[in-house]
Order: C-alpha cells, then structure tokens, then sequence
C-alpha cells in the first residue's frame, strides 16, 4: 500500500502537512525559562537571603540572565517571529531547514554557556564549552538576522517603522552575539567566570532594550492599535519612535561603553521617551476593544504588559535625565529594576498573553472547549505581583535581606506562572492535532461537518 496522505494515521497526516514552524521553538523556551531560569531566579534569590552573596552566586546570576533573557525570552521570540513575519513583510515564509538551524544552534549555544560558565576556574573545558556556546549562538541571530531582513527588507527601505524596529531588533541580536563572543571568549581565556560589568551591561541593554523591545514594538505597530480600537499610528509618529528609540539606544550603548556616563545617561532618557511615543499609539488604557468575544478575557493580559512597557519607559526617561544632570552614572538597582519590569512585565506577561491570542494551538483549544474567563485575569494578577515584587519593591533602598525576600515571592509567582502557561501550552498542543485529526478525518469520509450547537 503505498504511503499517501490519506492513508496515514490523521495526526501524522497532519503533522507532516502544517507548517508548526514555532512549537518546538516554544517547548525549548518554555524547558529554559521554567528549568532553567525561572528556578534560578527563585534560587538564587533564595541563597542572597539565606547565605548572601558570592563570586558563584554572581557567576549564577550572569546564567540565570542569559537562560531568561537569550533561552526563554529570545527562542519563544524567534519562533513565533518566524512564523509571523511573512505577513508583515513581503509574504516570503522562511525555509523550514535554516529555521530548524537557528534553534539548534540558539538552543545548543544556550545550553553550553549555562554549563560552560560556572565551570571555567575547574579547567579548560569549561571555556571550551563556553566559547563554542557563543559561536553556535552567534550562527544563530546571524541567520534570523538574514531572515528578518530578507522578509522584512522592502518594508524597511519604504520607511515602514513597523519594519524597521523588527530588523533593528534582529540587527541588535546579531550584533551584541558578535560582541559577546569576543568578551567572553577573552574572559574565559582569563580564566575568569564573570564578565566584566560594563561589558555585560552593554550587553543585556541590547539584548533587551535592542533585540526584545525591537521585535516586541515592531509587532505591537502593527497589532496594539487595531486590538484596542486606536485609529492606524501616522507614519510621523512611528518613524519618531524609531528615532528615538535607535539613536538613544545607540547613544546609551557605546557611550556606556567609553565610560562617558552623563552621554550614555542622555542615550536611555531618550530610549525611554521614545518608548513612550509608541506607547500613545497603542491605547491599551481604553475600555472597549476590538478583541473578539471569546479573546476578550485576555486584553488583561496585554493591558498589564502595556501598563509595564509605560513603567519601564517613564523610569529610564527619568532616572536618565537625574543621571544626566547630576552626571552620576544611573543606580545599578534603578537599571535593574527597569530591565526586570520589562523583562517580567512586558516580556512574560507578553508572550503569555500574545500567545494565547495568536498561536494556533489555543485557537483551536477556544473552538473545542471555552476556557476559563478567568485565565487572562489570573496571569496577569501573578505576573504583574512578580513584577512588582521583582522590579518595583527592591528599587527602593531596603535591607539586602528585605530586598532579596520580595525577588524570592516575585520569583515564586512568576515560576508558578510560568509552569502553568507550560503545562496549559502542551494541553492547547494536544487539543489542537486531534481537533485537526478529526477535521482531517471528516474531509477523507466526506460527510458533511456536524453542526455544534451554539449556547444560548
Ligand atoms: C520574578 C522572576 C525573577 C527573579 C526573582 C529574578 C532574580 C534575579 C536575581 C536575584 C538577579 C541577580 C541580581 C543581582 O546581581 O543583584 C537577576 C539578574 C538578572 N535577571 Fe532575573 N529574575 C527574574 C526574572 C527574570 C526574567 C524573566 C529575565 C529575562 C527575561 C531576567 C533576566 C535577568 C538578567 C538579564 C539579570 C542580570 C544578569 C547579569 O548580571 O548578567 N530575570 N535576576
């Protein structure tokens, strides 16, 4: 008998024939966020209360920095990019091969710095597992780097700013991979276990406020507005955005990295202005939104991501200004604060709002079994106390102990959280292959599709 589609088992049927381009992106993303970083942050955060801190536990927390930011943040990112740019660009869908490439390579380069790092001081394999770790991953955004800007070209050369914050994003992914290659290969070669912190910061700024914020602002252009009923942004306001958001980001980068504080202070107050330029195009304060009936729950989700987005923004706009006018450099604890507002606020809470509006998987789930209205509300409940807990409390000058007790609850909720989207994903994965299987199924018998009776 030969091999043909309709002869298949429906699920394998359907497996070969979808393009899932993003599912095994996102079970990676989820193994390193909820194995990996989000049970480090509970942690470490535990240990800074219990025992304090030490060279492990800061060479731990570069770990659990890159395993959120790079393993679970910017895979999820990758993956769900590409499978929604080609509507944003020119229609171009990746090939599936160089996709499948990208997340071995970001996926194995993640791995290999979480086991390379801490290990440097017992010997040289650590640095060589280190070093091939930010090879692979360099591979890794140079090849999403030329997908996005193959897709996404002939919007960006037309000034489309939707466009060009997602190629900006991409370029600021490959670039602080290049950097990042060279520091840590010359701080392994020094047998050291932690990077140097101007080094470091310089790049997590561009991992976050480059890369996660590029994709993330790019997206919403196109889809905030819309959701919630705001009028289409003016080309003017969103290339005013880009301005801003680029140049102070630039500014913000090297001249943190020339030691020139009050410069690199002006770089992030201008980021900071400039997020919120595209903040106002969003409208995610209004009451009614466009979302549909059974989506509507989930407003709440992005309604706190947004309402973050606006914290982070307002806090790098103000605390750049202070800096810049006193030239002090801007407090370590302000600088971590912001990134984790964002990185809890806008970029958990995102993907786990977003995700349930866009991915297939949960679409399917809505059409098979309505779930709770109270999904929406709870995540962002749990998330925004993370939030807060994790970003907003310890930016006050506390006690250590006080301090690294509110990141250890912040912690909790936000693993909880996290576990749960996980477990909720694979359920949702389920659903939608047998929902496809039977459709699949019905179309080989063909009976005409049993009618669902609507509830009153
Ligand atoms: C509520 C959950 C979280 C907790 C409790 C937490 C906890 C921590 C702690 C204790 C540190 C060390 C701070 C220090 O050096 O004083 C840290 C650093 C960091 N965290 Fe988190 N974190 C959380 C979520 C996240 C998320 C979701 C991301 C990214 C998506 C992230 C990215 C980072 C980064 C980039 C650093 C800096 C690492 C470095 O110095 O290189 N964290 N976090």
């Amino acid at each position: 008998m030969s091999d043909t589609p309709a002869n298949l088992p429906p699920k394998r049927a359907v497996r070969d024939r979808i393009a899932d381009v993003h599912v095994p992106f996102v079970y990676v993303a989820l193994a390193f966020g909820v194995l990996g970083g989000f049970s480090l942050a509970v942690t470490l955060s535990a240990e800074a209360v219990i025992a304090g801190v030490s060279a492990s536990w800061a060479s731990h927390a570069q770990v659990h920095g890159h395993l959120q930011v790079i393993g679970f943040a910017g895979i999820f990112v990758v993956g769900v990019a590409s499978k929604l740019i080609p509507r944003f660009g020119n229609g171009t869908l990746p090939r599936s091969r160089e996709v499948t490439a990208i997340l071995w390579c970001l996926g194995g380069g993640v791995l290999a710095r979480a086991v390379g790092q801490p290990v440097i001081p017992y010997g040289p394999v650590g640095s060589v597992i280190l070093d091939l770790g930010a090879a692979l991953e360099l591979v890794g955004a140079l090849l999403f780097t030329r997908i996005v800007l193959e897709i996404m070209g002939r919007a960006i050369r037309d000034g489309e700013p939707h466009a060009i914050q997602i190629g900006a994003g991409a370029l600021w992914f490959a670039v602080q991979a290049s950097l990042g290659l060279g520091w840590l290969a010359a701080m392994a070669a020094g047998g050291d276990r932690i990077l140097r912190s101007d080094q470091d910061g310089a790049l997590l700024t561009m991992q976050f406020f480059g890369f996660l914020f590029g994709v993330f602002s790019g997206v919403g252009l196109r889809s905030f507005p819309t959701l919630f009923g705001m009028p289409t942004p003016s080309r003017a306001l969103g290339l005013v955005g880009c301005a801003l958001t680029q140049g102070g980001l630039a500014l913000w980068v090297v001249a943190g990295l020339l030691s020139e504080p009050r410069s690199s202070a002006v770089g992030q107050a201008v980021f900071g202005a400039g997020a919120l330029v595209f903040i106002s195009a969003f409208g995610f304060w209004k009451r009614e939104t466009r979302f549909a009936a059974a989506s509507q729950p989930l407003a709440w989700a992005l309604r706190g991501a947004l309402l973050s987005l606006s914290l982070v923004g307002l806090l790098l706009l103000t605390s750049g200004l202070e800096a810049a006018v006193t030239g002090h450099a801007v407090a370590v604890r302000v600088t971590d604060g912001a990134r984790h507002i964002f990185a809890v606020g806008v970029i958990t809470l995102g993907i786990v709002g977003m995700a349930q509006l866009i991915l297939p998987e949960f679409a399917s789930e809505r059409l098979v079994r309505q779930p709770s209205r109270a999904r929406g509300p709870l995540y962002a409940a749990a998330l925004l106390s993370a939030m807060l807990l994790r970003g907003v409390v310890p930016l006050a000058s506390l006690p250590d102990n006080v301090r690294f007790t509110s990141m250890l609850l912040g912690g909790m909720f936000a693993w909880i959280a996290a576990g749960v989207f996980a477990v909720q994903f694979i359920r949702a994965r389920r659903a939608h292959l047998d929902y496809l299987g039977r459709m699949a199924k019905w179309r080989a018998s063909g009976e005409s599709l049993p009618v669902v009776e609507q509830p009153e």
